[in-house]
């Protein structure tokens, strides 16, 4: 262990037992690790496993030096009330919306125990699932698995099983838990978002997004049943061609189950003596500039600390913050969208009606997080800040601002419709991607760009010039149908993976 890592133990264990800690006896049992604490190599550091359910019947015994394990989290459980019925409530009304939101944060968050040398860590659920970019690869892992499962049976006669149960299989498989000590390290925590790797080039280093991807169990395992109609997935689909039934709207895959989620996480390091942070103003000044300009203005460096932001510690003795985090749940067809971001002043705008039950976790890290959701393309709520109006006037005015900043921006019939807004500061900071709205952009994903004759960039989809294509700045409903189940990830990060892992194994579909 050194010097420096030592040091930092009682700064960031204090109270909270935050995840951070793990990095550093990580760092301790880890090579180069050679003081007496750490056991030499191949003894096994004193490490406690963990499943879901509780204490794993292994518990105690000793786990290969350096490396930790922790049970994958549970799936997510959706919110008991028919999708349609919850998508036309949350539609209408914005505090159910908000209100809704904040739940589901909260049972993102829950805490999944990691007891480490007696003590125990809480890890939050998001946290303990798959992640999907290429530094730690974890979804890539099970297409693997499941290309080389299913090409064996389809080699044996005997063998009829179904694409289904092979991935369920799959994700039952051992040898694919939770390894912080992978995930856990700079060059995971520093990779460039798929957003935007190429498409911001020439653009200060600084304000690429940086971190991964997460998905739930849930996803993974329709990802892996859905292989073939990922890979497949054509991007010239008509934008007007029915979907294939009332019950799905993509021409490629079966729909996620509800349980179903993605996540996207964006880091900033935050190490030395006074560590800083670039954070946004969100107040109605900031949100009217951000609707008329488009772009979300400079940010400014604020000052953190472990105790106000959640922070991991990297095996190499780095501290990260995280700066932002998505989530989408598969509670509602059109999926569910909610972003949080740090900021220096958390309990005004967009953070007056955040639950004091948050504060719960991670020794009240949370509480300096702000948070905006959309759930719809329109925005039917006709007053969505009336019932902040009084207590939360803050709140209240920055939504009034954005809905003010939507009407403006109202299109010619059929896209006259008021939409929602919901942007994060950090994650959609590009030009002109400060005023849309998650799902506007999401539809487009492994689409077709006929103006350009080329498959559809996020970029292209606020961009004004191409307000036919995309009307109001992407965030009207353009589509009849939607491909890749607005998930991104179709085509940046699954279709190239699952391409890979086939041909990798000759096998044919
Ligand atoms: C202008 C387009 C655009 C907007 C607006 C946008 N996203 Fe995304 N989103 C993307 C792209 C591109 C990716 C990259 C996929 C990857 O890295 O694999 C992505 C990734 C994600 C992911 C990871 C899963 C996936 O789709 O691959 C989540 C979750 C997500 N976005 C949620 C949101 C939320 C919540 C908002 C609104 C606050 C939002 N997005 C706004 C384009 C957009």
């Amino acid at each position: 262990m050194s010097a420096s890592s030592r040091t930092r133990i009682p700064l960031l264990a204090a109270l909270a037992a935050p995840l951070a800690l793990i990095g550093a006896l990580l760092a301790s049992c880890g090579p180069g690790g050679t003081t007496a604490e750490a056991p030499p190599a191949g003894e096994g550091a004193p490490v406690q496993f963990l499943t879901a359910n509780g204490l794993n019947p292994q518990a105690g015994e000793a786990s290969p030096l350096g490396r930790l394990l922790i049970g994958r989290g549970k799936d997510y459980t959706p919110i008991a009330e028919d999708p349609k019925a919850l998508f036309d409530r949350l539609e209408a009304s914005m505090a159910d919306r908000r209100k809704t939101a904040w739940t589901i944060v909260e049972a993102l968050l829950e805490p999944q125990k990691l007891t480490l040398e007696g003590k125990t860590y809480e890890v939050p659920l998001w946290h303990t699932w798959y992640e999907g970019m290429s530094v730690n690869p974890e979804v890539d892992q099970k297409i693997k698995l499941f290309i080389a499962q299913l090409a064996a049976c389809k080699a044996d006669a005997a063998c009829k099983k179904t694409r289904a149960e092979i991935a369920h299989e799959v994700m039952e498989q051992a040898g694919t838990d939770k390894n912080m000590v992978r995930s856990l390290v700079s060059a995971n925590l520093t990779q460039v978002l798929k957003q935007s790797e190429g498409f911001d080039r020439g653009a200060p280093e600084e304000e690429l997004g940086r971190g991964f991807t997460l998905f739930s169990p849930s996803f993974v395992e329709h990802v892996l049943a859905q292989a073939q109609g990922i890979e497949t997935c054509s991007n010239k689909i008509p934008w007007n061609q029915p979907p294939p039934s009332a019950s799905q709207f993509s021409p490629c895959v079966d729909e996620f189950p509800r349980n179903a989620v993605m996540v996207k996480t964006s880091w900033d390091e935050i190490d030395g003596a006074a560590p800083k942070v670039s954070a946004h103003a969100t107040d109605a000044a900031a949100i009217t500039a951000v609707l008329k300009g488009g772009s979300w203005p400079k940010p400014t460096l604020e000052p953190v600390t472990t105790n106000g932001i959640y922070a991991v510690q990297t095996t190499d003795g780095k501290v990260y913050g995280l700066k932002s985090i998505h989530f989408s749940t598969k509670d509602t067809r059109e999926w569910i969208w909610i972003s949080l971001w740090w900021s220096p002043k958390p309990d005004e705008d967009f953070g007056q009606d955040r639950p004091a039950a948050l504060a719960k976790f991670n020794g009240g890290v949370w509480s300096h997080y702000k948070m905006c959701v959309t759930t719809a393309f329109n925005e039917t709520d006709p007053k969505p800040w009336g019932p902040y109006e009084s207590g939360q006037p803050g709140l209240a005015s920055a939504i009034k601002a954005a809905y003010d900043g939507a009407t403006e921006q109202r299109n010619p019939a059929p896209y006259d419709k008021v939409t929602t807004w919901c942007s994060n500061p950090n994650l959609e900071h590009h030009t002109g991607n400060g005023r849309t709205n998650c799902i506007g952009c999401h539809q487009y994903s492994v689409t077709w760009n006929e103006l350009k004759n080329r498959e559809t960039y996020f970029n292209d989809t606020y961009t004004a010039s191409m307000a036919a294509e995309y009307p109001q700045y992407g965030r009207a409903l353009r589509r009849t149908n939607f491909p890749a189940e607005f998930a991104w990830s179709f085509g940046m990060e699954f279709q190239d993976q699952i391409k890979e892992a086939r041909e990798d194994q000759g096998f044919n579909w």
